[in-house]
């Protein structure tokens, strides 16, 4: 599986690059903030994506900020002139959907990321929250899908009421056996077993709970993942995935599992993946146990 850092920190994105592992960045109008406001006016915006493509020898998303077709595809032309001779490894991150409101277009991302993959400039399509988006954009051409496998876990403890707050850290969620499990125990609390089958299509209250209208019964953002994947290996679409919105090492290796071809994973997210008390525990003992004529030995 390729890692890539999902950071526009330069600092972060060097050190991940020392460590030998790193395959890509990806950016968002969020990340550049954060990044900007941390570095404190100490480069220019330009020079600073300028150093993360030297940096990296691999794709670097960068994300457009308008909402209609033509305005991201013109976004995306200048992005990809301005900076894809740097290092040939632009990426253009365009929403699956840009609508904010009801009765805004819904199609204008899958319009624009037609028009750029005809024109070869490749495309990350992102905040992808169900299957079927994932679909259409493949379908439009879009070399990257990214579901946001966070926001929608987020999203389902909140439906199903087993968000605890601010206690509950952002990396953990819930298994979809349990998810499931509690969306059961709703179903069987509101309506008998009799009247499930004539009557749960029917019921919106329940079908809200999982948002049954929406995603077609999705309990985690790993199973958001698993049903994506599914779908564009039975095409033979050559759309990859890149998992994003990752919150903890369990998401990685449960997108590993699945197959995923990509993670961008946050910097500590990727320090977590390498720790183990364990570890820890068992170097100390080697460190402690080396004898010194072994240790002249390989002193040479
Ligand atoms: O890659 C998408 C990511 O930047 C969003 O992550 O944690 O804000 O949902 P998060």
């Amino acid at each position: 599986m390729d890692i890539f850092v999902d950071t526009a920190d330069l600092d972060e994105i060097k050190e991940a690059e020392s460590w030998g592992i790193l395959d890509g960045v990806t950016t968002n109008p969020s990340l550049i903030k954060k990044a900007v406001d941390s570095a404190q006016g100490d480069m220019s915006l330009d020079k600073h994506i300028v150093e993360i493509l030297e940096t990296v020898d691999g794709p670097v998303s960068l994300e457009v900020t308008e909402i209609k077709q033509e305005k991201m595809v013109k976004e995306a032309e200048t992005l990809y002139e301005q900076f894809n001779h740097i290092n040939e490894n632009v990426v253009i991150k365009i929403p699956v959907n840009t609508a904010m409101k009801e009765g805004d277009d819904n199609f204008e991302g899958v319009k624009a990321i037609k028009t750029l993959s005809e024109t070869g400039i490749p495309v990350n399509c992102t905040l992808v929250m169900k299957p079927n988006q994932a679909l259409m954009a493949a379908k439009a051409g879009a070399e990257y899908v990214s579901p946001f496998l966070g926001r929608i876990d987020d999203h389902i403890r909140n439906r199903i009421g087993l968000d605890r707050g601010e206690d509950y850290p952002k990396g953990i969620y819930y298994p979809s056996e349990l998810t499931e499990r509690v969306r059961d125990f709703h179903i069987r609390d509101k309506i008998s077993k009799e009247e499930l089958d004539d009557v749960v299509y029917q019921n919106q209250e329940v079908m809200d709970l999982f948002d049954w209208g929406n995603d077609h019964g999705l309990f985690s953002g790993i199973d958001l993942v698993w049903s994506m994947k599914n779908i564009l290996d039975n095409y033979s679409y050559e759309t990859k995935i890149i998992a994003a919105s990752i919150r903890s090492a369990r998401q990685v290796r449960q997108c590993a599992e699945l197959g995923v071809e990509i993670a961008t994973i946050p910097f500590s997210v990727i320090e977590d993946m390498m720790v183990h008390h364990k570890t820890s525990e068992g170097m100390k003992a080697f460190d402690q146990d080396v004898i010194p004529e072994y240790k002249s030995i390989l002193d040479g």
